[in-house]
């Protein structure tokens, strides 16, 4: 046996932590391995995969949702909480699944989407059916229409998607959704709801799940007394707890009843929220009274770029102790360009927007090649990874970002799927591009996808990125991945960070309690520094210099 890890050590110390510093794989899990030839990924793509996963070296998987659904968002449209979609697998898939992932010490999170339900569902059906002043329309947010004959809306809302935020029924009445017209949000002052959760919390539990990711956590509660603003009126309140639609403080009595569900198990679930809300309100999720964890997409909205990356270590490491959780770090998501596309941009106007206002320009001014400097974005990319997995805190990774996968930007209109694309009259590309199908094989139908095509179109270069070239090459994005998962694992700590200044704006050092320390430099001129004790590089390198758009890593041996 070999002697367990720093991680295995922490985790074994407290199992109701495992958490804390973990590295969690989001799985998309349409797009990850098909395994019935229907160019769908599903969940037994996902049993067959479970020893890359392993040699990966990932603690924990996330499965964005595999639940019924029409997919009218990518499965975030939800027709049954407590079920697979055939398409995907039974429940039995699941069970094999996660007896899979257990056998290898990978622990599994499942998404959790409480603010909306599918049309399909059926309470939502029921609602349709029992007509207006039913008691089922209580469970949604229904309200008659203004003017004279209740064609209006009941107010001139927009969703997140684009488009008009109330749809009208056959009958006349009209419906709230915050996102896509087939995700009627739900009525969260009905008991019906709070119970349902708790049901679906637990049926999960039950079945081995170790934590929970909870979907757009700050937008549950809502305060929808009449008159109701109008959107001018709306977007001038203030989102301090008290506002309507978002990021109300009585959204953490729903978190204090799943809580206690969460913790009546040994060890207690974890959970993880997606909560786009002011900085000063992330601790208010992240408490341990609440779901305990928090994403931080700071990096996300950042460019490659020394002093806004420190500033964004610093800051949500403040906040992360004020919550008493650690923090979250995040370069890629199903909801976001790719981070080696958002890095290998040629123009950017760093002053005027932010680096996905780049990548969306980019692809509406059609996608040129000449503008995007692939090697330069895949090698910053590196470096970023590098830089963030040598952080305190839980690190949360995308699939195919190992692979080193740039946004597909060559999707025909016929093939999108986005509701973001159609909703905006195609002016937003939305996000089908970071959910293209992982390319397993360099050649072959779907690049070992499966047998039977995939469900969006993989460009030629998937071959370069496929698994199989990675495992080809020793200095791949993915080989470097693996021994990157691998030192973290012997290498990381709790605790904190202290920077090491470095003279220079554009290169970054820390170093960690245990004397690992991480050089990043962002710039292009090497930076000269003692590099005897490296034991990891984002790049090729010579002794004594950590070249541009590289990070090393340091390490007593
Ligand atoms: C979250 C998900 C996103 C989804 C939305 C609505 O932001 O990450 O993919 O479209 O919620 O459920
Ligand atoms: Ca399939």
């Amino acid at each position: 046996m070999p002697a367990p890890s720093a991680i295995e050590q922490l985790a074994a110390a407290d199992p109701a932590s495992w958490w804390r510093q973990a590295v969690v794989y989001q799985i998309y899990p349409r797009s990850f391995a098909d395994s019935n030839a229907d160019g769908i990924g599903d969940l037994p793509g996902i049993t067959a995969r479970a020893d890359y996963l392993a040699d990966l070296g990932v603690d924990a998987v996330w499965l964005s949702p595999f639940y019924p659904s029409e997919l009218a968002d990518g499965g975030y449209d939800v027709a049954d909480y407590r079920n697979v979609d055939p398409r995907l697998g039974t429940l039995e898939d699941f069970d094999e699944m996660i007896a899979a992932l257990h056998a290898r010490a990978i622990k599994v999170v499942v998404d959790i989407v409480p603010n909306h339900t599918s049309d399909q569902h059926e309470w939502f059906q029921e609602a349709l059916a029992a007509g207006r002043g039913s008691a089922a329309r209580e469970r949604y947010i229904f309200r008659d229409g203004l003017g004279e004959y209740g064609d209006e809306p009941p107010a001139d809302w927009e969703s997140v998607f684009g488009g008009p935020a109330w749809h009208r029924v056959a009958d006349g009445q009209w419906y709230f959704h915050s996102f896509a017209k087939e995700q009627p949000d739900l009525n969260w002052d009905h008991p019906d709801v709070h119970e349902d959760f708790l049901k679906t919390l637990r049926f999960w539990s039950d079945r081995g799940v170790d934590g929970f990711r909870i979907d757009v956590a700050h937008m549950l509660t809502k305060d929808l007394s009449e008159p109701l603003p109008s959107a001018a009126e709306l977007a001038e309140i203030p989102v301090d707890g008290n506002h309507p639609l978002l990021d109300r403080d009585d959204v953490h009595e729903i978190y204090a009843e799943w809580r206690k569900v969460f913790d009546s198990y040994d060890p207690p679930r974890s959970a993880v929220a997606e909560a786009w809300v002011h900085f000063d309100r992330v601790p208010h999720y992240a408490s341990a009274e609440s779901l305990g964890q928090a994403f931080n997409f700071d990096l996300l909205q950042a460019d490659f770029a020394a002093p806004q990356f420190r500033e964004i270590v610093s800051h949500n490491l403040r906040l992360a102790e004020r919550s008493g959780s650690s923090s979250t770090w995040v370069l890629s998501n199903h909801d976001v360009f790719r981070h080696a596309t958002r890095y290998g941009l040629v123009r950017h106007d760093h002053e005027t927007s932010a680096p996905w206002r780049h990548v969306g320009g980019w692809l509406e001014a059609g996608a040129a090649e000449s503008q995007l400097d692939r090697k330069a974005g895949e090698r910053r990319a590196r470096a970023a990874t590098l830089f963030l997995l040598g952080l305190p805190g839980s690190a949360y990774l995308y699939q195919g970002e190992e692979l080193g996968l740039h946004e597909v930007a060559e999707i025909p209109a016929e093939q999108r799927q986005d509701p973001t694309y159609f909703r905006t009259n195609a002016e937003s590309f939305g996000r089908d591009g970071c959910r293209v199908p992982l390319p397993w094989a360099a050649s072959g139908p779907s690049f070992g996808f499966g047998e039977g095509g995939a469900h969006l179109p993989q460009p030629a270069w998937f071959a370069e990125h496929s698994v199989a070239s990675g495992n080809d090459d020793p200095e791949s994005t993915l080989n470097l991945y693996r021994r990157a998962l691998q030192e973290r694992a012997r290498l990381q700590t709790g605790g904190d960070l202290e920077w090491v200044e470095t003279g220079r704006d554009d290169v970054l050092s820390f170093r960690r309690p245990n004397g690992w320390t991480v050089i990043t430099n962002f710039g292009a001129e090497p930076y000269e520094t003692d590099t005897s004790a490296a034991v990891l590089s984002s790049a090729v390198s010579v002794d004594g210099l950590v070249p541009g758009d590289t990070t090393i890593w340091l390490a007593d041996a």
